[in-house]
């Protein structure tokens, strides 16, 4: 079986083939440097408060980081020249609160004409452990896998340094800092642990994450192995080790191996998993065999958390599925393809059946939170409101249902559109299992016979119920009970849905309520236009400094 990678390669060469050129830079004649890609965010199927790529095809973030000035940095894996995955460079954009995001110039290119910048991560070092930085405390380092494919397929793992905060980065001249020979060894996630670097790293054919440690980011020291644990699927990809702190309890962690697996995951394609233990620095122990399932949705995938942020775990997925991503019809109809979920606490909080597992929480939603469209409390009753008028054509929904005394009734969320007919709905059934679910089947915009239409999970309650629903145009993410379950589903309408209504009922005797909140959410998008409509991005005095061709000559990988 090919890999996804040797597919990659193959959409690769194919696109060198059709006028890629390599000098220093090894970008293709419409890559810019210096300035970021500028974008139309107006059509209807781009997401106004979630990330998307200006132009082009996005996969996975990378390098996501804060700054020691509070920016966010989040990087991503970025084909600028096409719609499919293929050319991949690392995509930037910094925010402020998770939720508007300002394009910044590419940060990272190929650096010759058979090798792409693969996932991977980036470290604030504030020690100068690197040597990089000789008077400075913001340096930021990458690490990240540089695939090369000819003379043979190789991927080995190369650093990067910026001394302007994250915009800007140079190659490390000895690239790689490790190479194990191996065709199928990436996507590095480094962080700090008391007095050291660690990186975990995937071999993804052999179902290996492999634990290295370093004083200075370039000398790399094998740790330690974790082995063909839980979900194999078909390969392992883009691994976190890291500290999750427990809800309620401050100072108290618990450790967390995230493993992405694609395909071969339960609901089809990419999916990832999770599994609480101990790390002592050198050697991750898992607490028992369990492994959990962070998302119920198809489009939750190769998440990473946020580094340099104390005492918190923040994490974003990529909102799609490589059994579909490529074919996704925002590629022909608004020239991108894939969106960032919203940014997401984790925390570990007791789960009434499972014990501890990890929450997902919605980010801080304050700074997109607009109008109250409606606020209703009843027992048996809906909700409908007809928001054409919602710029964003994005809403949060709250619903609380308390005195949960029967096993009885449901409640349901169905957004329409009133010209097409078309409609994506979803809700809970109070049936004992407490199934929640979501369709997307009636849906029409994308045909296609991977593109999961219903998908389900089930949820132990007690005596009260509560979902947050976060509706973006094309992508729907959903909160149960307070996070111990969490959603991410990708549609595609052919006409915007602007009519929700909110249903609950069947409740029989029971003294049930339910109160629903709507709120239109802002778009951020909508601010950064020019009088053309068009998002340009960081203006160049705004990005700290311009990227410098030259910057990256040094840096050729060679073997
Ligand atoms: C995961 C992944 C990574 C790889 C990157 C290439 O989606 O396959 O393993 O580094 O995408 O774009």
């Amino acid at each position: 079986m090919l890999s996804k990678s040797s597919i990659l390669a193959a959409l690769t060469f194919a696109s060198s083939a059709l006028g890629e050129f390599c000098s220093t830079t090894c970008t293709t004649a419409e890559v810019p440097t210096g300035t970021p890609v500028a974008g139309d965010y107006d059509g209807y199927l781009r997401p106004q408060v979630h990330f998307s790529p200006p132009k082009g095809f996005m996969n996975d973030p990378n390098g996501l980081h804060r700054g020691d000035d509070g920016i966010w940095h989040l990087y991503y894996q970025y084909n600028p020249t096409d719609t499919v995955a293929g050319n991949q460079h690392w995509g930037h954009a910094t925010s402020e609160d998770l939720y508007t995001w300002t394009n910044q110039p590419i940060a990272l290119y190929p650096v010759n004409a058979s090798s792409y910048i693969f996932t991977g991560s980036a470290v604030v070092d504030e020690n100068n452990t690197s040597g990089f930085f000789p008077n400075q405390t913001n340096g930021v380092v990458a690490i990240y896998t540089i695939a090369t494919y000819e003379p043979i397929q190789l991927q080995t793992q190369g650093i990067a340094y910026s001394r302007d905060g994250g915009y800007t980065f140079t190659p490390y001249d000895g690239n790689p800092v490790l190479d194990e020979g191996s065709p199928e060894f990436r996507d590095p996630k480094v962080i700090w642990y008391e007095d050291h670097w660690v990186m975990v790293v995937a071999f993804s054919q052999e179902f290996v994450m492999t634990i290295y440690t370093s004083k200075d980011l370039k000398e790399w020291t094998f740790a330690s192995n974790f082995t063909r644990h839980g979900l194999l699927g078909e390969q392992y990809e883009c691994p976190n080790l890291v500290r999750i702190p427990v809800d309620g309890e401050p100072g108290q962690y618990e450790w967390m191996m995230f493993v992405s697996i694609n395909p071969g995951a339960p609901l089809g394609g990419s999916g990832s998993w999770y599994t609480l233990g101990d790390f002592d620095g050198y050697t991750f122990t898992p607490h028992t065999a369990e492994i959990h399932i962070p998302d119920w949705g198809k489009d939750a995938y190769a998440a990473q958390f946020f580094e340099n942020t104390p005492g918190e775990a923040i994490l974003i997925n990529w909102a799609s599925n490589w059994q579909y991503t490529n074919a996704v019809p925002t590629g022909p109809k608004e020239e991108f393809r894939s969106a960032m979920g919203q940014a997401r606490r984790i925390s570990i909080k007791e789960d009434p059946r499972l014990g501890p597992i990890a929450a997902s929480e919605p980010y801080d939603m304050s700074p997109i939170l607009g109008e109250e469209l409606a606020s209703d409390t009843f027992g048996n009753g809906s909700v409908v409101i007809d928001f054409a008028d919602v710029y964003s054509n994005a809403l949060m929904i709250e619903v609380n249902v308390t005195d949960l005394d029967v096993v009885a009734g449901s409640v349901n969320f169905t957004f329409l559109s009133p010209i097409s007919g078309e409609y994506l709905t979803g809700g809970v059934l109070f049936n004992g299992n407490n199934d929640v679910w979501l369709d997307r089947s009636h849906i029409k915009g994308f045909e296609y016979p991977l593109f999961t239409g219903k998908l389900s999970t089930a949820q132990i309650i007690e005596d009260r119920f509560t979902m947050q629903v976060v509706f973006d145009r094309a992508i729907i993410e959903t909160y149960i009970q307070g996070g111990l379950q969490a959603s991410t589903s990708s549609f595609f309408p052919e006409e915007p849905l602007t009519i929700l209504s909110v249903k609950a009922g069947g409740y029989g005797s029971g003294n049930v309520t339910t109160s629903v909140r709507v709120h239109a959410l802002e778009s951020t998008w909508r601010p950064q236009e020019n009088s053309n409509g068009i998002v340009r991005g960081a203006s160049v005095g705004n990005s700290t400094s311009r990227y410098d061709a030259r910057q990256l000559s040094g840096g050729r990988f060679s073997r």
